[in-house]
């Protein structure tokens, strides 16, 4: 509970922000429908009024009919390819995503303070999540530029000349999750619009707010009909939209239950392309040779960074019986060292946006500790309305829900092994697939350990937390983690198809392609090289 008058000033929200706008067809139209509360994790008293859930703005609910008329401002501004956007030269727009990330960057601290107050990250992360996005587009832009000197030629065999390139894929409706509501959720929305596709674009379930200081570039930066953003319940916007079998790119990042049901309601399923970054239980493995204190250091913002409200966190621990008393005992002592505390306060521990989080965490820990597993720590599984201090579960079995279930919060399960073969195993089996990370210093044991991992997960760390960053590399998962894998480069490539003008090599044609490249009359068949 903070007093308001003890929130800098900065940070402070005098009173509660209403979002009452939406874009379609390029418009910023006003939406005077109902509206749905965003209540904060965060409990403030002001005089004698106390807050358990600070009320921090309304958002519109929208339904089926908005719904609908994205789909039909995003169909039309396709026009089945042949829309002034897909068909645009590659250097214009470019030059609207160059506007929209000036636009963008003048939002940074609305944004920025929106993030503490809505999801309750803390100020360093906040601002994390605003330069990282902010860098990701330039990074982006970069990267098409490349994409497009690469292309900028023609190959010839076996007497047929072609000029291949990568064309949009049509209509893309994009769904971000709540821990990451800007980044993840450009991470799908940039590259889908920059590669010539049209969108619709609905806000988490938290994170919602924080979109409106960005609807106005959104309208404005680009083409009518190119980015639509709408807001409400998941069920009731997006699932008209996916029944209409117009969407060709399902990009959502969030649990495969959603994805898989999102799905089902596409009448064409082969015509849907998917771009899915789905859950995970990233385990870490603690080897007899791994250097405690770095260890240790890594594993405490591994599992608890963000609350472990990450899909790359650490959410099970399997340390090696010789060393899991030393590792345990300090373990433990940091994790009990946490601070809870405000967004602003820049603690890693801060309340916890989804409402019965505490109460869900509580029941994993009810039920390992009914089937044998002990909290390790002093202060695990202190409870207060909106946080549930982090817990060390140990020992923690398969028969626990702990040891299935993607926790996405506070609580730490630890198993111990004396055979490597135990936790290779246990990955195998696992339904996630997306990262571990590895901890030794022995060669002999770490060589074919990798080895191994590589070929179960996607992502290997060693000594290292898990992460998705640099957003350079590849970030993928298999088996219920992702489908289709994302990157600066690979998403580029996630939203479009290559497509290409081939013809025999005659006069004739090269006639014709000597008229259209010398006049620049197509906006497709072009050798300009981007600067
Ligand atoms: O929630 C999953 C995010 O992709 C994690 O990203 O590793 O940068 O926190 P991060």
């Amino acid at each position: 509970m903070t007093h308001v008058n003890t929130i800098p000033e900065a940070y402070q929200i005098k009173s509660p922000l209403t979002l009452s706008q939406f874009v379609i067809e390029g418009q910023l139209k006003h939406w005077s429908g109902p509206t749905a509360e965003v209540r904060s994790p965060i409990q403030t008293v002001n005089g004698d009024c106390v807050m358990q859930e600070t009320l921090v703005g309304h958002v519109p609910q929208m339904g089926e009919k908005e719904a609908v008329q994205a789909l039909k401002s995003a169909c039309e501004a396709y026009d089945r390819g042949r829309g002034q956007w897909p068909t645009m030269k590659v250097g214009e727009r470019i030059k609207c995503m160059e506007q929209f990330v000036v636009q963008m960057a003048t939002k940074r601290d609305e944004i920025v303070k929106l993030l503490m107050w809505e999801i309750g990250k803390n100020l360093s992360d906040s601002e994390k999540e605003f330069d990282r996005t902010v860098e990701y587009i330039y990074d982006t832009i970069d990267a098409y530029k490349n994409l497009d000197r690469e292309s900028a030629k023609f190959d010839k065999v076996g007497g047929v000349r072609a000029h291949i390139r990568r064309g949009p894929l049509g209509v893309v409706l994009c769904l971000g999750p709540y821990n990451y509501p800007l980044n993840e959720t450009f991470s799908l929305l940039i590259p889908a619009i920059i590669m010539g596709n049209t969108t619709i674009f609905k806000p988490a379930k938290f994170g919602v707010l924080l979109i409106a200081p960005l609807l106005e570039a959104f309208a404005s930066c680009f083409p009518p009909g190119v980015v639509n953003v709408i807001f409400g319940r998941g069920r009731e916007v997006a699932s008209p939209i996916m029944k209409s079998g117009k969407i060709d790119v399902l990009a959502l990042i969030g649990h495969s239950s959603s994805a898989v049901a999102l799905q089902d309601l596409h009448p064409n399923k082969n015509r849907l392309r998917l771009v899915l970054g789905l859950e995970a239980k990233n385990p870490a493995i603690i080897l007899p040779s791994a250097d405690m204190t770095q260890t240790v250091s890594e594993c405490i913002s591994g599992t608890l960074s963000f609350n472990g409200q990450r899909c790359t966190a650490l959410k099970i621990l399997y340390v090696h019986e010789d060393i899991k008393e030393i590792f345990l005992k300090q373990f433990c002592n940091k994790v009990d060292e946490l601070k809870l505390g405000m967004p602003w306060e820049n603690t890693l521990l801060t309340p916890l946006p989804e409402p019965n989080k505490p109460d869900y965490i509580q029941s994993l820990i009810d039920d390992a500790l009914s089937k044998g597993a002990k909290i390790m720590n002093k202060k695990g599984g202190e409870r207060s309305s909106n946080y549930i201090f982090p817990a060390v579960l140990y020992p923690v079995t398969e028969d626990m829900k702990v040891y299935h279930e993607e926790q996405f919060g506070p609580v730490i399960p630890v198993k111990s092994f004396s055979d490597i073969n135990m936790p290779i195993n246990e990955m195998s089996e696992s339904n996630y697939g997306q990262q571990v990370s590895v901890f030794g210093t022995n060669t002999q044991e770490l060589a074919p350990l990798i080895d191994t991992l590589v070929n179960l997960v996607c992502r290997v760390n060693l000594n290292s937390a898990c992460q998705r960053g640099p957003d350079v590399y590849p970030f993928s998962g298999r088996k219920d983690s992702a489908v289709s894998t994302l990157s600066v480069n690979d998403a580029l490539r996630a939203f479009s198809i290559r497509t290409f003008l081939a013809c025999k090599d005659n006069e004739i044609n090269k006639s014709i392609l000597r008229t259209m490249l010398q006049e620049r009359q197509s906006n497709f068949v072009s050798t300009d090289y981007l600067l």
